[in-house]
This record gives structure tokens, sequence and C-alpha cells, in this order.
């Protein structure tokens, strides 16, 4: 990837961590092409600041990190990797429904502090998942996919999307009736001023006793107070997180909890999908600076 971009450009590099804002605004002067990931925050501040700028390239499908209007004001084009990586994400869905609803790192840490006193015909019982339905919030890309692999495990889909588009994956159906419903409630929309804690404390009121909560899409479209509350209280029997509000802080309520799932945003992080997502980036900047068309704009 570094060889394709040096090809075509002078290339800054910053991979120890997390670039500060301030030196990110310093530093995108003069630059034409930004490659960015998801924690850096690409705001107005720096984007103005980028008079030279021609291309921002996120290694993410998801973008709520960057000021798309600000960009599109400055003529600056964004592009994505989307597609390359829906299948991960999907298969990290389910390893969540499954580690969740089967009480895999639960059972693992309990292993682990020497507490398995044997096999008996009670313990650790966990949930089946065929007959109960899938609730999938954002019927993007992602939520398809997820949706594509429930009848593998004999579940019925149900989805919520902005667009309310039918699909013979999932009945489409209002949030409301999907909550009170699904047997497990899956997140898959994209972080907007509409789905920021769309996940709240009315709305996991709505949901089954007996329900699951899993977010794999942005930490923000779930209320984590709220959530630890309904977890605190048994609204809900549990709930598997990917993303987080404020990461890679960790709501200190949510560290307490047996019944929940916790893993560190790897919805994407595979290597086969993270070496086909990086080359994507890479080839948009290419693209743009020898006057092509952007592969994926977004
Ligand atoms: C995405 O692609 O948006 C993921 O969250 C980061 O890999």
């Amino acid at each position: 990837m570094l060889a394709k971009l040096q090809g075509a450009c002078d290339v800054e590099m910053y991979q120890d961590g997390d670039l500060p804002h301030a030196e990110l605004v310093a530093h995108v002067s003069g630059k034409q092409a930004l490659l960015s990931v998801v924690t850096d925050t690409l705001d107005r501040a720096v984007i103005e600041a980028g008079r030279d700028l021609k291309v921002i390239s996120t290694i993410a499908v998801g973008y709520n990190n960057i000021d798309i209007a600000a960009a599109r004001e400055r003529g600056v084009i964004v592009t994505n990797t989307p597609d390359v990586l829906t299948e991960a994400a999907a298969d990290l869905t389910w390893s969540l429904i499954l580690g969740m609803t089967r009480r895999i790192v639960e059972g693992d840490r309990l292993v682990r502090r020497g507490g398995w006193k044997g096999f008996t015909l009670d313990f650790m019982l966990g949930t089946d998942l065929r007959g109960k339905q899938l609730g999938i919030v954002g019927f993007g890309r992602i939520g398809r996919a997820v949706a594509a692999k429930a009848t593998t495990f004999g579940m019925k889909v149900a989805s919520t999307s902005r667009t309310g588009q039918a699909s013979d994956l999932a009945e489409a159906m209002p949030l409301d009736r999907l909550l009170t419903t699904s047997g497990v409630v899956s997140l898959h929309c994209p972080l907007t001023a509409e789905t920021k804690h769309v996940i709240n404390q009315a709305t996991l009121m709505r949901m089954k006793r007996s329900a699951y909560l899993v977010n794999a899409s942005r930490g923000p479209v779930v209320d984590e107070a709220a959530l630890v509350w309904a977890l605190e209280n048994r609204v809900i029997a549990g709930a598997a997180l990917d993303v987080y509000e404020r990461e890679p802080e960790i709501h200190r309520g949510l560290l307490a909890l047996e019944n929940v799932v916790l893993s560190p945003h790897l919805g994407s992080s595979t290597i086969e999908t993270r070496t086909t997502m990086i080359h994507l980036a890479a080839d948009n900047i290419v693209a743009v600076l020898a006057g092509r068309p952007p592969i994926t704009p977004v």
C-alpha cells in the first residue's frame, strides 16, 4: 500500500497512535490527500486548514468522524471502503450473537478463575436462537449480510431502516414493533443526528425482558448509561458490544456485568479484510491525484 502511494506522491506518515487534533490541523496544510482511520476527527478546522486537499480517504465504511458538508463546500472528495468489509462485519456480529446467547465469554471467565466444578444438566444454560426473531436496525449492506446468515440459525428477520425498504430477507416494520417482538436486536445504522441514542431508556423498556442487544455499528447509537441501567435491572437479558460511546473508554458499569460481551471494535479486523480495505483506500487516493474519478466516493 505504501509503495502504491509513494509511486503517486510524497508520503508523510504518522502511525504512532492518534495524531492530536492541533497537530493534524498543522500538518494538513500543503497536503493534497489525507489517508485516515475512524479515530481521526476530520472536522471543519482540519478541512479548512487543508487548503490544497483534493481527497480524504478513510479506511472504514463509516464516516461520521468526517465533516462531509465542510468537505463538499471546499470541493474535497471523501472516499470510504464499503463492500469489502461487509462479510467480516456480519461474521463478527454473528460471533457476538452466539457468544452472548451461549455465554461463551462468561464461561471462559469462570473456567479461568477455577469456578468450573464439572458438568451438570442445568449449568450455565443459554438461549436458543431457533424460532426467534432477529431485529435489524439499519438495513444497509452489513444489516442485509447479517440477515442473510440468519436462516442458518433458524431465525426469522425483521428490519427497520430510514427508507423502510422491503426485502425478501426481512419483514420491514417500524422500530417500536421490531423492539417489542425481537429476541435479538442488532444495530447496523450509521451514526447520524437521528440515530444518536436511538437505543435509550425508553426504547430499551420496549424490548422483551428475554431479549439481547448487539451493537457493532457506532457506540453513540446506544445511550450507554441507559444500557447499564437496563442490564443491571434485567430490563433486557444481555448485550454484546463492539463499539462504545467514548472509545477506548468503557463505561465502568458495563465492566462489572456478567451478562455483557465486550469486544474492542473488531468489526472488520481480519487480515484479509483489512488488507483489502487499505489497498482500496490507497487506490482512491491514487485515482484522485491522477485526475481520475474515485472508486468508492462517499
Ligand atoms: C468501519 O469500517 O466503519 C469500522 O468501524 C472500522 O473498521
